[in-house]
């Protein structure tokens, strides 16, 4: 039988090995903290159902520490959304996937000594890799929910660690703490919060998962002065749960999707561009969502059948497009609601194409202390193609 030492240390030569864990010391810190003790349990997704893994119950216990060091990510907490087709409910904790944790963390260039802040405590374990690095008295982590917070408290207090972990909304940093050379968000932000950038030192470097309603991307921000910060999109996916402002709830913004969508007198087109070619890809998932900016969008982009691709917005917009072409060789489509959503999609696609058909590492970020200052461009700070934040 694997010991739980053996299974640290492959999980850590593992990550070597794809190339994701570069620097000694994070390799160091793989090998070091026990993953098992900040995930006693967790979801697994069984045909559809989610099923708890209990490392308590004798009859799991092997499951569940195959688990822990599988570098997969393992939803700790489920929030029920009557809203939503969940059955349990949506996740809104997790212990993150390893390999996107390395990611962040070399990307975030952490020196010992610096100041580190993050957001989204969830079961303490990545708190506990910035505390080998850094020292546990330079790590504060800010958690929404208080009952996550006091146990990645107790979990990283049984392993010796005591860093401060803040239950309240991240989005506000932590100003009695500040300043910080690092701040690393492990719940997703369609804006860059002002007061991370106003809690960051010269040059400090912010790392987040900037995502929209269609797909995540890291972005790897620095200080250019004290009101601004600029950078790139990394070549790391990000898929983080978004932030939320409520407990009680798993939506970002406390938004429902309640409202009722009138299917009435649909506008009825055609498109020679294939939905489904859309559907999967995530460079345009991911330009997709500029043009889309702010909007809330449910099944977006994916087909919910075998026939139809659809998607819906929070603003009663909706729209679907068949994924089998007529005989002229176009795809009917029917759309309604105050924005024409697959027109977006279809103009958003042509200039995706002119632009080269670029992924979302070719896209940067510059924003200032004041929403209304921030935005996203591609290739160069100067570029003509900018869209605005929030997504
Ligand atoms: C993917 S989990 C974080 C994983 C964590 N770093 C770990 O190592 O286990 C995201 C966490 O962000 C928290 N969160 C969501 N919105 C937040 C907010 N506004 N402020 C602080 N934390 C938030 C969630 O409750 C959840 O625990």
């Amino acid at each position: 039988m694997t010991s739980v030492v053996d299974h640290r240390r492959d999980l850590a030569s593992a990550l070597v090995a794809a190339g994701t864990v570069r620097s000694p010391w994070l390799r160091r810190a793989f090998e070091d903290t026990p993953r098992e003790r900040f995930v006693p349990r967790f979801y697994r997704s069984v045909s559809g159902h989610e099923a708890l893994v209990d490392g308590t119950d004798p009859q799991q216990h092997q499951e569940w520490l195959r688990g822990v060091y599988t570098d997969e990510a393992l939803t700790v907490q489920l929030t029920p959304a009557p809203d939503l087709a969940y059955g349990a409910g949506a996740p809104t904790s997790s212990s993150s996937m390893p390999t996107v944790m390395a990611g962040m963390l070399e990307a975030l260039d952490l020196q010992p000594g610096h100041r580190v802040l993050e957001i989204g405590t969830g079961t303490g374990y990545n708190a506990a890799l910035l505390c080998h690095r850094v020292g546990a008295h330079n790590v504060v982590s800010v958690e929404l929910d208080p009952a996550l917070a006091d146990a990645a408290r107790q979990a990283l207090a049984d392993v010796g660690l005591f860093p401060a972990v803040h239950a309240g909304d991240g989005t506000a940093g932590l100003a009695t703490a500040a300043p910080f050379d690092r701040i690393i968000a492990t719940a997703a932000t369609d804006h860059i919060p002002p007061a991370w950038i106003s809690q960051l030192t010269p040059g400090g470097i912010i790392i987040v998962d900037l995502r929209g309603s269609l797909a995540g991307s890291l972005l790897r921000l620095t200080a250019l002065d004290p009101d601004i910060v600029e950078g790139t999109f990394q070549d790391l996916p990000g898929a983080f749960m978004p932030m939320r402002t409520r407990v009680d709830s798993p939506h970002r913004d406390g938004e429902s999707w309640d409202q009722v969508f009138d299917q009435r007198n649909p506008q009825r087109t055609t498109t020679p561009v294939d939905p489904g070619l859309i559907a999967d890809n995530p460079s345009l998932r991911f330009m997709a969502q500029l043009h889309l900016a702010g909007r809330r969008l449910r099944g977006f982009l994916r087909p919910l059948s075998g026939t139809e691709l659809s998607g819906r917005s929070t603003d009663g917009s909706w729209f679907t497009a068949r994924l089998h072409p007529d005989n002229d060789g176009l795809f009917p489509v029917a759309q309604g609601g105050p924005r024409r959503l697959w027109d977006t999609i279809e103009s958003c696609y042509a200039l995706w194409q002119r632009l080269g058909e670029p992924n979302a590492a070719q896209f940067g970020v510059t924003a200032y202390d004041d929403t209304a200052l921030q935005h996203v461009w591609f290739d160069n700070p100067d570029s003509q193609y900018q869209w605005p934040l929030p997504l």
